[in-house]
């Protein structure tokens, strides 16, 4: 969903945004790789099927918006709905790795995630706050 956002938004804020957490991202794998690694599993390319339903209801909506203001809260809203549900996941991996006591290296991987994930989101919300603030009359 990110490369889409790059393209689509119109604020330098977002845009700056959505880039440094793309960039973030290309790490995220590598690091999950990891931890598949520590737990000797093989990781899986399915794609979340939640996340795939956000990034097609953010498609399905996109090009509906006359005002690109608008259309920024909304991409904003979008990336940021899709980093909560990012962050329910590290979540519950980090609280399964407890159970499956997985090594503090594997777990500074997904915490390492976790951490950008939030950070990502905090800065979303600064951006829907800056946003909504410029749609008001
Ligand atoms: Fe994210």
């Amino acid at each position: 969903m990110l490369p889409k956002l790059q393209l689509a938004v119109k604020s330098e804020g977002l845009a700056s945004t959505v880039a440094e957490h793309l960039d973030q991202t290309k790490e995220h794998g590598p690091r999950l790789e990891a931890v598949f690694r520590a737990l000797d599993a093989e990781p899986s390319s399915n794609l979340s099927p939640p996340v795939e339903k956000l990034a097609q209801h953010h498609d399905e909506l996109a090009d509906s918006f006359a005002d690109d203001g608008l259309a920024d809260f909304f991409h904003a809203s979008a990336a940021a709905t899709t980093e909560h549900h990012e962050l329910a996941a590290y979540d519950v991996l980090l609280d399964l790795a407890q159970s499956v006591d997985l090594s503090d290296d594997a777990r500074s991987e997904l915490e390492h995630n976790r951490g950008e994930e939030a950070e990502a989101l905090d800065r979303l919300r600064g951006e829907l706050d800056r946003l909504a603030g410029e749609l008001r009359p």
